[in-house]
């Protein structure tokens, strides 16, 4: 068991997509919630395979923490109104939200269907509102919380990706108007931004392409730092960003990215891939 230091000790936190996709590493959602855990967070795994939630509730125990798993489709209002029922069923009140829960998705404009637009949205955008929706009342009653919102590199720079980043700067904006909403009822809102984080979903979609490994390591090179991310950057910013240590921020989107935000953008990574495609089909 890792020593705890107790910076969210005693708080009740939330972690949507709490589970992590079969594959190699750590999805950031399971990588949050055993950080949080690990500084005296109990959590409430929510995820919409109960079961890859439960494999985090068994690496949370083992470690002595505590944690209950709620099984919930976020895109669905009934879903999110009963996980917060469940959290307050169980703990009794909620300190903190993570908005972990989201998918990348390629596709420009005109290629795309509206059916998988209106997928992306919900799946990006309609769980942050909803899970916010019903769990900051409860904070408001308790004049405390902390709301962290993950958005993407996407947001901010085109990556050949419309809805992605049309969601993500959609949650970024969301983020900014309900810090100021709530700022003053002691609600602090934030984002954190992932640069090119090796998780196994991101893994599994960059074997689709072809090249993938140079793709990787091109990927894994992008930030000023020239190292791979992994979900345990993100979980520790997650992780400051709910502890009181950060009690005079709001309203910020945090790049965790190794300094790839200041440099290239994600137009870099497609332009990458399309060199490799050509030199590819110029080979063959
Ligand atoms: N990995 C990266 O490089 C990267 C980069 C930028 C942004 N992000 C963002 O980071 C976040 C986490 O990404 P990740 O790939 O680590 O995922 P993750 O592994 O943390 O989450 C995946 C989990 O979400 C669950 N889930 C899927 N749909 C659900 C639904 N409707 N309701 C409830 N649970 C659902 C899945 O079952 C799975 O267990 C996302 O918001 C993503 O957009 C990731």
């Amino acid at each position: 068991m890792r020593e705890r230091v107790g910076r969210v000790e005693g708080k009740i936190a939330i972690v949507t997509g709490a589970g992590s996709v079969p594959g190699v590493g750590y999805g950031t959602g399971k990588a949050i919630s055993i950080a949080l855990a690990r500084e005296g967070a109990k959590l409430v795994l929510v995820d919409l395979f109960p079961e890859r939630a439960e494999e985090t509730k068994a690496e949370i125990e083992a470690e002595g923490g505590e944690a209950i798993v709620v099984q919930a489709d976020c895109t669905k209002w009934r879903d999110c109104s009963n996980m917060v029922l469940e959290a307050l069923d169980a703990y009794g009140r909620i300190d903190i939200l993570v908005n972990n829960l989201g998918l990348a998705s390629p596709g420009v404009a005109t290629e795309m269907y509206e059916r998988d637009w209106d997928r992306v949205f919900d799946i990006n955008l309609r769980t942050v509102f909803l899970c916010c929706k019903y769990t900051i009342p409860v904070m408001l009653g308790q004049q405390s919380g902390a709301v962290i919102n993950l958005s993407s590199m996407s947001a901010q720079r085109p990556g050949r990706t419309i809805a992605y980043t049309a969601a993500k700067a959609g949650v970024e904006a969301m983020t900014f108007d309900m810090a100021l909403a709530y700022g003053r009822k002691g609600v602090r809102v934030n984002c954190v931004l992932p640069g090119n984080i090796t998780t196994p979903i991101a893994t599994n979609v960059l074997k689709s392409f072809p090249g993938h490994e140079r793709m990787v390591k091109m990927r894994e090179k992008c930030g000023m730092l020239g190292i791979p991310g992994d979900a345990w950057d993100i979980a520790h910013a997650v992780v400051y960003l709910a502890s009181e240590e950060a009690r005079f921020i709001t309203g910020i989107t945090l790049p965790v990215d190794a300094g790839m935000l200041r440099t290239t953008g994600m137009s870099f990574v497609a332009d990458i891939r399309e060199s490799i495609e050509e030199e590819m089909n110029e080979e063959a």
